[in-house]
């Protein structure tokens, strides 16, 4: 397995672009089994998430061609298999997002029931609810979901009793070939569930509401092609701001887009970081001070992220002062905590809460990421560290961050890969 080594203690200073986000590129490449006609994507990041979603359109036959510009062109004409696999889904948990646009348009599906993943137990409960008040036939037996509908979904009501991300995504992609009206009630309104109904619009949908708690979709009979370009990755951008913050460095982030950041931003602010922004660049500057330690408490947007939560919990553990950060949204993503401790942070969970008073500085280490998150976080606690930290199981990293080792070279980090 490879591995990052870090040698800490360097202020980051330059510019970065950044990529396609790979959480509103996944929904998008599944919502191309909804039409029989090309769907050409393009800004699509360079990650193992996005290979393996190529995979599994691929192992139900449906046909890609990669271009150059981070682009693909899918077409689910000549779809022959209805499954999704337990190979596939084990390794990532989005495939979940093939069952509403396969039973909405091919009448079946099965996919592998995701099990838990290190963050908790992430059920899909709301997933099947939803799809079966649309009419669908759900059973989940040996492992499968195995979903069927005797000619087309109907249009519902549908109130979720928690917001979720991939579940709004899944019905709002089979409510677009569904007979009459679907209302998503307590919606996600994520910028990326804004993205795939921008994306699925351009096929042809009828949607209105995306970005508000209540989603309309009036279902069509048939979608078309399109082409569409995914919005830049929020959390890597926020990402490359904290490392540069905890590292009381500067740098322009280029590509991007400051109107998803807000909860992010004012966070960064108040650890006393020089924000400007324009349309498509954030710049920050620490002006070489140490970051004052910040309190906050994810849940959905446009509150603050639980994405972003591991990585203020790093740039916390090096700043004066002490904060406390609450989880709300996944009961167990404070693997990374435990780590961190092992670099000599100051810091000790209870309940979801994990209180951190900050160091001058941490001490290297050798660490294991546990996921994805957690993964940049201790890369970000490397990157601050004295001395060489190793960072193990980085497997996670490339699943939802683009070329990170050379993007921190670019700010003058000294961090490479060492191949197993
Ligand atoms: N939940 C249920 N039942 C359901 C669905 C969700 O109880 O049927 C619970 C979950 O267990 C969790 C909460 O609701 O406690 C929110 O989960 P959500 O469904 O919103 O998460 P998700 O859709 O599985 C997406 C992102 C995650 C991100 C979360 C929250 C994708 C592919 N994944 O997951 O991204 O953390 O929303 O914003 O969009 C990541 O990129 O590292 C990542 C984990």
């Amino acid at each position: 397995m490879d591995k990052l080594e870090i040698h800490g203690g360097i202020p980051l200073t330059g510019e970065i672009r950044i990529a396609g986000a790979k959480n509103s590129a996944l929904p998008i490449m599944a919502s191309t089994l909804l039409t029989k006609d090309t769907v050409k994507v393009s800004n699509l990041p360079h990650l193992y998430d996005i290979t393996t979603m190529l995979e599994l359109l691929g192992c139900m036959g449906v046909e890609s061609i990669v271009g150059e510009k981070l682009g693909v062109e899918i077409c689910s004409e000549p779809i022959k298999h209805f499954n999704a696999p337990y190979e596939l889904v084990k390794t990532m948990r989005a495939s979940i997002l093939v069952l509403g646009p396969m039973l909405a348009h091919y009448g079946q599906a099965q996919v592998a029931l995701p099990g838990g993943c290190a963050i908790g137990s992430r059920p899909v409960n709301l997933h099947l609810t939803a799809l079966k008040k649309m009419g669908a036939d759900i059973v989940v037996e040996n492992g499968y979901i195995e979903a069927k509908i005797n000619g087309r979904l109907k249009g519902a009501h549908i109130f979720m009793d928690l917001v979720t991300v991939t579940g709004t995504e899944n019905v709002m992609m089979a409510a677009s070939l569904a007979d009459g009206v679907t209302i998503i009630e307590n919606a996600a309104r994520e910028p990326e569930v804004v993205d795939l109904a921008r994306c699925l619009r351009a096929m042809g949908a009828e949607i209105k509401g995306e970005g508000s708690d209540t989603i309309t979709i009036n279902g069509v009979k048939r979608l078309h092609g399109c082409e569409y370009s995914v919005m830049p990755d929020r959390i890597e951008t926020g990402t490359y701001l904290i490392a540069v913050a905890a590292t009381r460095g500067k740098i322009k982030v280029k590509d991007t887009r400051p109107s998803i950041l807000e909860a992010v931003l004012s966070k960064l602010e108040e650890a006393g970081a020089q924000i400007e922004i324009g349309e498509d660049w954030i710049s920050l500057d620490m002006k070489g001070k140490r970051p004052q330690a910040v309190s906050l408490t994810t849940a959905p947007y446009p509150a603050f992220p639980t994405d972003m939560q591991a990585q203020f919990t790093a740039l916390n553990a090096v700043a004066e002062g002490s904060g406390t950060i609450t989880e709300t949204v996944f009961e167990n993503r404070f693997m990374h905590v435990h780590e961190m401790i092992r670099m000599g942070a100051d810091m000790k969970v209870e309940g979801n809460t994990v209180m951190v008073n900050g160091k001058q500085s941490l001490k290297g280490a050798p660490v294991m990421a546990t996921d994805l998150r957690a993964s940049a976080s201790l890369i970000i606690a490397g990157l601050v560290a004295e001395s060489q930290t190793t960072v193990d199981r980085i497997y996670h990293i490339d699943r939802g961050y683009e070329c990170i080792e050379e993007k921190l070279q670019l700010l003058g980090a000294k961090i490479k890969r060492l191949p197993s």
